[in-house]
């Protein structure tokens, strides 16, 4: 009789930086009542390519990968055009045999302004701030979704140009310094940048200028409600958090390996929330 075992996943990092996707994927399993587990695996970068070629001998279903191992997890793996696109893959899995892999910060954005603006995709014109992985993710995301313009500013101005490249004709690379005069078009204004991040500058916006009905995305969790999003709230604009971004990119990865497809629930913000703020 051979018994079978519950299905495993990790999280390959180096150093395995203090991650939160274990305490969301157990709360998933805990809850949804599947039995399974995901663990941390500390896996220097010398060793990564060895540890990914027996990730299933090892004894795993799948993993997510976080720095510094997101491109050489892409080039060992049969990725889809999201993580082709972004450069990097965060998830992967097995389909026949063969590792997959995705990039599901894509859908982690897109599902959080589903979730927290619904109908924030009828806006025209968006404007995006950063050109790093980040951005990446975040125009695949707007232009898979029918987005018909997007400004992209960023501070080194050839980033953006080289993305626009990338993306297609409707990313309208900008100068950082035409944020200012571009709010007023700007029916979703999105941060990628690391501005407003704790210890780092602030970003300095004047939501004031956005039209009346904008929504404003930031991705920096830390601190939980950055100042962008405290001025967008002050105006009573939509706004979605880089937490909720976190918790909804978690999604696929856990029904991908668990076979179900699990919810972002309030529950699970507020652990999620309670173990951030306690650090
Ligand atoms: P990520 O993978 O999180 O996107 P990244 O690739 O390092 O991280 O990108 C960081 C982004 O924040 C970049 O767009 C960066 O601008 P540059 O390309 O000019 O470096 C932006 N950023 C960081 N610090 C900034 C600052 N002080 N002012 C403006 N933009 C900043």
């Amino acid at each position: 009789m051979t018994a079978t075992r519950p299905p495993l996943a990790c999280l390959i990092g180096w150093p395995a930086a203090h991650s939160r996707s274990p305490l969301i994927h157990h709360y998933w399993l805990r809850t949804l009542g599947i039995e399974g587990g995901y663990v941390i695996e500390a896996v220097p970068p010398d060793d990564f390519r060895d540890f990914i070629l027996r990730l299933s001998f090892r004894g795993f279903v799948g993993a997510n990968v976080t720095r510094p191992h997101k491109e050489l997890a892409l080039a060992l793996s049969k990725p889809d055009a999201r993580a082709q696109a972004v450069g990097a893959a965060n998830t992967l899995w097995f389909k026949d045999g063969e590792l997959c892999s995705t990039n599901t910060d894509v859908e982690g954005f897109i599902g959080n302004l589903d979730a927290s603006a619904p109908g924030w995709d009828g806006c025209e014109e968006a404007l995006v701030l950063g050109a790093g992985g980040a951005s990446r993710a975040v125009l695949f995301g707007l232009l898979d979704r029918g987005i018909k313009c997007v400004h992209l500013a960023n501070r080194t101005r050839e980033r953006a140009d080289s993305l626009a490249k990338q993306f297609g004709d409707r990313i309208h690379p900008v100068a950082w310094e035409q944020v200012g005069e571009l709010l007023p078009r700007a029916h979703l204004l999105v941060n990628t940048t690391s501005l407003g991040m704790h210890g780092q500058p602030a970003l300095e916006i004047d939501v004031g200028r956005l039209p009346p009905n904008a929504v404003v995305a930031d991705l920096v969790y830390v601190p939980l409600e950055t100042p962008l999003l405290t001025a967008a709230r002050a105006r009573e604009l939509k706004t979605a958090d880089g937490l909720g971004m976190l918790l909804h990119q978690a999604v696929r990865g856990f029904e991908l390996w668990f076979g179900k497809r699990p919810q972002v629930t309030d529950e699970l913000r507020a652990l999620v929330e309670a173990d951030l703020t306690s650090v």
